[in-house]
C-alpha cells in the first residue's frame, strides 16, 4: 500500500512521517519510507542538482529532472516493495510536479504534467495522500530562519499558486485528504492514524470476502 505525503515547504510533513514511522515501529508493521526527489543513488544525485545548484536552471530542465528522479526511485525501489506487501510512505510524489512545476512554476501545461507524472510514476498509484495545508504566510514565518534551497527561495506568490494546485487536487482526488497543518502536531498525528487504521480495516474485510470458499 503506497501512502504520501504532500504540502508545502514548512508544512510538517517531516515531523508527521517521523510520528508515523514510531508508530508503525509499535505496531511492527512492515514499511519503508523514501523521500523524493531521492531515495536511490541515481535520484540523491539529482536532487542534489536540483536543490543545491546555485545555477540558473530552466523550468522545463527542472520539471524532467523531477521526474527522472521520480522514474528511477519507483522502478528501483517502490514498486519492487509493494509486490512484497510493504506498507510505503512517500515524502512527496508526483502531487508534488503538479503544483510545483505545473501551478506554481508553469513549466509546461497540466495535460502534458499528467502525463509526464504517468510516465514517471510507471502507472503506480497511491491509496491515500495526506495533504497537509497551511498558508503560504504561515509557512514562510515557521520556515524564516532556516536555510533555504533552490525551491524554497522561490517567493510567496510562487508558493501561493502551489497552495492553489494542491487546492485543486484535492478537489479532484478522492484519495486526498486534506488536513489542517496549524493543528497540534499530536493531533495530527491522531488524525493520521485513524484514518490509516480504518483503511486497513476496510481492506481486511475486502480481502476476507474475497477469499473462495474451501471445498
Ligand atoms: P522536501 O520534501 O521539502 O525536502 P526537504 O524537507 O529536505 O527540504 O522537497 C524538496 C523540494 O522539492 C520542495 O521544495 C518541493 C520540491 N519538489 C518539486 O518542486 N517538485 C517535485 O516533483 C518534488 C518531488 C519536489
Amino acid at each position: 500500500m503506497l501512502i504520501t505525503f504532500e504540502g508545502i515547504d514548512g508544512c510538517g510533513k517531516s515531523t508527521q512521517i517521523d510520528l508515523l514511522k514510531k508508530y508503525l515501529d509499535t505496531v511492527k508493521a512492515g514499511y519503508s519510507v523514501l523521500r523524493e526527489p531521492g531515495g536511490t543513488e541515481i535520484s540523491e544525485k539529482i536532487r542534489s542538482l536540483l536543490l543545491h545548484d546555485s545555477g540558473d536552471m530552466d523550468p522545463v530542465t527542472e520539471l524532467l529532472l523531477f521526474s527522472a528522479a521520480r522514474s528511477q526511485l519507483i522502478r528501483e525501489k517502490v514498486i519492487p516493495l509493494l509486490n512484497e506487501n510493504k506498507i510505503v510512505i512517500l515524502d512527496r510524489f508526483f502531487d508534488s510536479t503538479t503544483a510545483y512545476q505545473g501551478y506554481g512554476r508553469k513549466s509546461a501545461d497540466l495535460e502534458s504534467i499528467f502525463t509526464l507524472n504517468r510516465m514517471a510514476s510507471h502507472q503506480v498509484t497511491p491509496r491515500l495522500t495526506f495533504y497537509l495545508r497551511i498558508t503560504p504566510e504561515m509557512a514562510a514565518r515557521r520556515t524564516q530562519n532556516s536555510q533555504k534551497d533552490r525551491m524554497e527561495r522561490s517567493g510567496i506568490d510562487f508558493f501561493k499558486r502551489v497552495v492553489e494546485g494542491y487546492d485543486e487536487l484535492a478537489k479532484k482526488e478522492d484519495r486526498f485528504l486534506t488536513i489542517d497543518a496549524t493543528n497540534h502536531p499530536q493531533a495530527i498525528h491522531r488524525q493520521i492514524i485513524g484514518l490509516i487504521g480504518d483503511l486497513q480495516q476496510y481492506q481486511g474485510q475486502v480481502s476476507a470476502s474475497k477469499k473462495e470458499p474451501e471445498e
